[in-house]
């Protein structure tokens, strides 16, 4: 029996999902997805086609675009991660500035895209062997993974974790906006009709607040390597 399983981790926003996915893929030599990444390759792209602006949303351009976007995986071969791409071109900068951040979660309420992003989600987990973090991975994209975890902190302290991480990049960029953006897209991604953020009845919870990234490690393999001595 393979002992390769799937690890969904699924929470709001900044409660430290990536960075820990990122560091346990790396250490069971899984494929880490950051389905998070997907929704926003979609919104970057709908910005520059200008289908999305702060003050307009021209949802049925962006649908009936569809057929002309392809979302997948490449491994970096420079930090062995895999990133997204955009109809074949890596965008992991461009879709993590402000603006994208503003706008993803109005993309990520599209029944029709989230539909797409699910069959490339299923397409990758198929082999087995990943850790995927977002919102609906234990819920709606594997509701059979292995196992579940939903990360939560408090709102407060996940502004203050995007902010340091976005000021090394916009000396601009202040705490206010980051906190306003957290608590936008809170409230979009657990409101929305289609796939919204909830934590799955089998999932972990675990809060991050207090906790550093090694202690949550250790807190997440403590459930990881029972499951796979058992799958050997
Ligand atoms: O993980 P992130 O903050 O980079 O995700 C960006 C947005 O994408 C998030 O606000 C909601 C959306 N998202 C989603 O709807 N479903 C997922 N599985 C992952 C992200």
């Amino acid at each position: 029996m393979s002992n390769r399983i799937i690890i969904a981790i699924d929470g709001t926003s900044s409660t430290g999902k990536s960075t820990l996915a990122k560091r346990i893929s790396k250490k069971l030599n899984y494929i880490y997805i950051d389905s998070g990444a997907m929704y926003r390759a979609l919104t970057f792209y709908a910005i520059k086609k200008k289908y999305i602006s702060t003050s307009h949303f021209d949802k049925f351009k962006l649908i009936n675009d569809i057929p002309n976007i392809s979302i997948d995986f490449r491994n970096n071969p420079e930090n062995n991660n895999f990133e997204v791409h955009l109809n074949g071109v890596p965008y992991e900068i461009n879709i993590r500035s402000l603006e994208v951040s503003n706008l993803v979660s109005e993309i990520a309420t599209i029944d029709e895209l989230r539909k797409q992003m699910v069959n490339v989600q299923h397409f990758l987990g198929n082999s087995k062997g990943v850790i995927m973090d977002g919102r609906d991975i234990g819920t709606v994209v594997f509701p059979n993974a292995e196992l579940k975890f939903f990360l939560e902190a408090t709102t407060e302290l996940r502004a203050k974790r995007r902010f340091d991480e976005l000021f090394l990049v916009d000396r601009n960029i202040t705490y206010d906006q980051v906190l306003d953006n957290i608590k936008l897209r809170d409230n979009q991604d657990t409101n929305r009709k289609h796939s919204p953020l909830k934590k799955a009845n089998d999932a972990i919870l675990i809060n991050t607040d207090n906790l550093t990234l090694d202690e949550l490690e250790l807190q997440l393999f403590s459930y990881i390597n029972p499951l796979i001595l058992k799958n050997l």
